[in-house]
């Protein structure tokens, strides 16, 4: 279990002063102007050598994005986007970053503007979290009146930050969506290739990173990239926010070590699962796009990037969210595949199309009004959506559903044959 001396995030709970007063006597903005000093170069190798991967859900490695930024200027400004457009059902860690430890995040947006030569960051917050603009926002206004912002700072580094609230769309937390809101347009995600670094807000280079991936880099560096490469294992270092939510004896979230068990992390953190663990029915492990997984595999199971893609699943976002035997799994996915329908842009026909005939099908399993073949028709339309759309946001469609099919097919088909008996019982003729 993670020390309390070890944590990144000294006031997740809120429980101590989050001005810049109190972020300052608990360390942070320590020493920034001297790690601004060490260059460019330093930083974005020490958060290479540290092994941080984008905390967004999708893992990319952060020191290697900040590496795509072009190093000379080409006449075009360098942006820093955050994204904090947090809606991944499930997750709700950048929420209380951006609540209790802003200063967290104001730090890193200055440190990484900096290593990429940004003088402008824009940090994208979901339109719901009106609280987490106004503390952020309060934050930001102390950094100015304490001349840590602005133009010809305490720091030597020109850099604003500006507060963007987003107006609710799932999608707009993808990051070409994002950008497209942010520009004042439709949010619809863009096609990738080019990525943001070549060519990204208003067509010039940006980096978009997840708020807590920007605000870990200023203790990475004041402590160094051994120490935080120090915790989890290879591929899957540092320390980890951990959203856990359902049927525990008390959800929490929680920074803890990668690559702990899900035992050790249930049973420290969240006082067991709700009626002993042979009431675990399933988790899904990473937030509402990643498969689930049945109660019998994930105990043992490593909570890193490897360890749950090994067992056909992934880390996401670290959104936990546990389901006991009182869950009616199918239509727990069912939920989720009326969510994504929901949140479909409509820009590719796949996604558009493959996520309102899920619903649809996942609806009538929920009843059992189906034919057990269906169950086989329904996973093909998933493949045909899986890899073909615009975004991840088909995929995210699609998963969830494989894994019901993989782990539940006995329930759904179950659920079939119940209402079938029930329909004959009541001289329904029912399709063969
Ligand atoms: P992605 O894998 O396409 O990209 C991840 C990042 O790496 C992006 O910033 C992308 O620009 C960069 N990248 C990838 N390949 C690159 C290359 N060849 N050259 C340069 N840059 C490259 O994943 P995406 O679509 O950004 O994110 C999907 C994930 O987002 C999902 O796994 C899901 O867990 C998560 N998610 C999180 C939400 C939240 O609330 N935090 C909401 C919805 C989804
Ligand atoms: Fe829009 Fe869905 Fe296509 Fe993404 S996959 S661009 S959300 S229609």
């Amino acid at each position: 279990m993670l020390k309390d001396q070890d944590r990144i995030f000294t006031n997740i709970y809120g429980l101590k002063d989050k001005s810049l007063k109190g972020a300052m006597a608990r360390g942070h903005w320590d020493g920034t102007k001297q790690l601004l000093e060490m260059g460019r170069d330093w930083i974005i190798n020490e958060v290479k050598n540290s092994g941080l991967r984008g905390r967004g859900g999708a893992g990319f490695p952060t020191g290697l994005k900040w590496s795509f930024m072009p190093k000379e200027s080409d006449g075009r400004p360098h942006y820093l986007v955050v994204n904090a457009d947090e809606s991944e059902p499930g997750t709700c860690k950048d929420r209380e970053i951006m609540r209790h430890d802003p200063h967290t995040l104001i730090e890193g947006c200055v440190i990484a503007s900096f290593a990429m030569g940004a003088h402008h960051a824009y940090i994208y917050v979901r339109g719901e979290f009106m609280r987490e603009r106004e503390a952020l926002q309060a934050a930001i206004d102390e950094c100015y009146e304490a001349g840590l912002l602005g133009k010809n700072n305490k720091l030597g580094y020109d850099i604003d930050i500006v507060v963007h609230h987003g107006a609710g769309a799932y999608i707009c937390g993808e990051e070409t969506a994002l950008l497209e809101s942010l520009e004042g347009k439709k949010g619809q995600p863009r096609l990738k290739p080019p990525f943001p670094a070549n060519m990204g807000l208003y067509g010039c280079p940006t980096t978009v990173n997840n708020v807590e991936s920007i605000a870990v880099t200023p203790t990475i560096l004041r402590r160094g990239a051994g120490w935080y490469a120090s915790f989890g294992r290879a591929n899957n270092t540092g320390t980890k926010l951990f959203s856990i939510s359902g049927h525990v004896n008390r959800p929490c979230t929680v920074e803890e070590s990668m690559s702990i068990t899900f035992e050790e992390l249930i049973e420290k953190h969240c006082g067991g699962i709700r009626g002993g663990w042979d009431n675990l029915l399933a988790v899904i492990p990473g937030g509402s796009s990643v498969p689930c997984v049945p109660g019998e595999q994930i105990r043992n199971a490593i909570m890193d990037y490897d360890g749950l893609r090994e067992l056909g699943s992934g880390l996401g976002t670290a959104a936990v969210i546990v389901m006991d035997k009182s869950t009616d799994i199918v239509k727990a996915i069912w939920r989720l595949s009326a969510f994504y329908k929901h949140e479909s842009c409509g820009q590719c026909t796949p996604c558009r199309e493959g996520t309102g005939w899920m619903m649809r099908v996942m609806d009538r399993m929920v009843k059992g009004n189906a034919q057990k073949r269906e169950i086989d028709m329904l996973f093909q339309v998933t493949k045909q959506v899986e890899g073909h759309t615009i975004c991840a946001l088909g995929d995210a469609a699609a998963w969830p559903i494989q894994g019901l099919i993989k782990h539940f097919r006995p329930v759904m088909e179950a659920r079939i044959d119940e209402y079938t008996r029930n329909a004959v019982a009541h001289g329904v003729v029912m399709e063969a």
